[in-house]
């Protein structure tokens, strides 16, 4: 199978959350009691994607560096670039050119967060399509301030707007994205839109002409946030509290997700947990480090 590698992007002034954001990154920012990070990394690391680039601003990319580093207590292999503007999101992958290499990618925006019974399943199912892009469509109440997908009977995309007045369905295109290696060339080859950025949905109509687009709708039990905004990002935190207040489980917690899919063993589980002992998340980790919470 063809290698895939991730992309988180991380940027942006988040001027929607000042003055929150006026002297830190948004998506470093707690969403209960991770990082906002967290939520997309966890994604990347349930499709078993392990070396993933984080891009993020000149002021913000010390924070990263600090609260992530090189990725291997996480079995993972993290690396780090700049973009110097909010030039859009497609120009992430001009920036990861040589970090993508000859592989695919998938992208992530780093406020996006997902939760879901079959999420695994359907992001493995995405990274295992090697020829094709894949999208999803979440359907939402008001999509206005989103990419919006249309689609016909038969799954089809037949339309993709970014922001529309009018929007021709309630499917919003949900920040996930994973692309083949021509990527690179697309986005090199897009046009910047009336606000001056590399939009994304150019990238997907592009795939959408080559009939090169696949939609895979997020179904209703799924849970997708985008934080953006005062209250997005306290109604994210209130449903990652009470869910892992009622269940005792972790949602989006790299460390576990790094130890069930076998990229750190039990002692280095236990060793990361020694440093967060004092909080729920710590005793959390032991606990499955010392096989006291069930695998399911
Ligand atoms: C971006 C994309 C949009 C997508 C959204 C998801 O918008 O341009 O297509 O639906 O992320 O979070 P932004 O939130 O950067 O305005």
């Amino acid at each position: 199978m063809k290698k895939r590698k991730g992309i988180i992007l991380a940027g942006g002034t988040a001027t929607r959350l000042f003055p929150l954001t006026l002297s830190i990154s948004k998506q470093i920012m707690p969403v209960y009691d991770k990082p906002m990070i967290y939520y997309p990394i966890s994604v990347l690391m349930e499709a078993n994607i392990r070396e993933i680039l984080i891009i993020s601003t000149p002021r913000d990319i010390v924070g990263f560096k600090e609260l992530l580093g090189d990725g291997s207590k996480w079995g993972m292999h993290f690396e780090y670039k700049i973009q110097e503007k909010p030039n859009g999101l497609a120009e992430a992958f001009i920036i990861g050119e040589d970090f993508i290499g000859e592989d695919n990618v998938a992208m992530i925006l780093g406020d996006n967060m997902f939760y879901g019974n079959n999420l695994s399943e359907i992001l493995k199912c995405a990274n295992e399509r090697e020829d094709e892009a894949t999208i999803f469509g979440y359907y939402v109440k008001d999509p206005t301030a989103y990419g919006v997908v249309e689609i016909d009977d038969s799954k089809k995309a037949i339309s993709i707007e970014e922001k529309p007045k009018n929007p021709k369905s309630n499917y919003a295109v949900p920040g996930l994205y994973f692309y083949t290696n021509d990527v690179i060339q697309i986005a090199k080859s897009i046009k910047p839109s009336q606000r001056g950025e590399l939009e994304i949905t150019s990238v997907n109509e592009e795939y959408m002409k080559r009939g090169k687009l696949k939609v895979e709708i997020l179904g209703r039990q799924m849970v997708w946030f985008d934080t953006g905004t005062y209250d997005s990002l306290i109604e994210t935190a209130s449903f990652v509290q009470t869910i892992e207040k009622r269940q005792g489980i972790q949602i989006c917690c790299p460390e576990e997700i790094a130890y069930r899919n076998g990229f750190i063993t039990d002692g280095e589980l236990l060793a990361l947990s020694d440093k967060l002992i004092k909080t729920d998340y710590g005793k959390y980790l032991k606990d499955l480090a010392e096989h006291k919470i069930e695998l399911f």
